[in-house]
């Protein structure tokens, strides 16, 4: 009987244990018909998952846990050729010619899932993905399970087909990205900053306009809408790249 007492004690304990420390498990699915190489960026303070990238082959799954209250973004990487240390280049989302992007972002234009897994002041998931930096894969993020509230964030369409081709980056003569209208003008006007950091002042350019008409459950530019922001409580998540329709 004190025997079952104790094991009982354990049990407990490990139970509270876990359900204290526990985070936020995000699955990575490369569904597209490539190789894609992700890259992860932990925000200032927070841990970065993997070294911040690695090789996924089409089809693969790759799962990792991330810490409560983690913050940061995941984008992919196309065509990338690494040698043995590491180091090489890719065609997009490249981060400084790194395999392991370790506390570096991924180069312009590219598809950003963002996430804030919980807050000091909320326990609330927020998510979205965000074409503010352009468009290179598609990509969608979504609760496990799902649950009340909980939106899919995703941008499912390829965007390079339809892309202006002012805002094109080609590579061999083939489309791999699309510039945002900020990446392509670099100005404060279509990046809503300096005397246009306002969601008055900063309208939606016509390619935001048209980014949205395709991709509604993205964020187009700085101030678009909040609905395309998730908010969400739920232990795993799955981010599929280039998602079925
Ligand atoms: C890998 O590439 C880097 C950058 O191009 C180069 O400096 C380094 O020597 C290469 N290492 C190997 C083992 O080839």
């Amino acid at each position: 009987m004190q025997i079952l007492t104790h094991l009982l004690c354990i049990a407990l304990c490990l139970y509270l244990f876990l359900v204290s420390t526990n985070g936020t498990q995000l699955i990575l699915v490369n569904n597209c018909r490539r190789s894609i190489w992700p890259g992860i960026l932990g925000n200032t303070g927070k841990m970065t998952p993997n070294d911040g990238g690695f090789h996924m082959r089409s089809g693969d799954e790759v799962v990792f846990d991330v810490p409560k209250k983690w913050s940061g973004r995941i984008w992919a990487r196309q065509n990338c050729h690494f040698n043995k240390t590491g180091q090489g280049s890719c065609d997009t989302g490249d981060c400084n010619g790194r395999l392991k992007c370790r506390g570096l972002g991924g180069k312009p234009p590219v598809t950003v899932v963002e996430m804030t897994l919980g807050t000091s002041t909320s326990p609330l998931h927020f998510y979205d993905v965000s074409l503010v930096d352009g468009f290179n894969v598609p990509v969608s993020m979504r609760p496990v399970g799902g649950g009340a509230g909980c939106g899919v964030a995703e941008c499912d369409v390829d965007l390079n087909i339809c892309c202006p081709s002012a805002l094109e980056v080609k590579v061999d003569g083939k489309v791999v990205g699309c510039k945002s209208a900020c990446l392509a003008t670099q100005s404060a006007k279509y990046c809503c900053t300096g005397k246009f950091a306002d969601p008055k002042t900063c309208k939606p350019t016509i390619f935001a306009h048209l980014f949205k008409a395709i991709c509604p459950k993205a964020y187009s530019y700085a101030f678009d809408e909040s609905s395309s922001l998730n908010r969400c409580r739920a232990t795993r998540y799955v981010i599929i790249f280039c998602p079925p329709k």
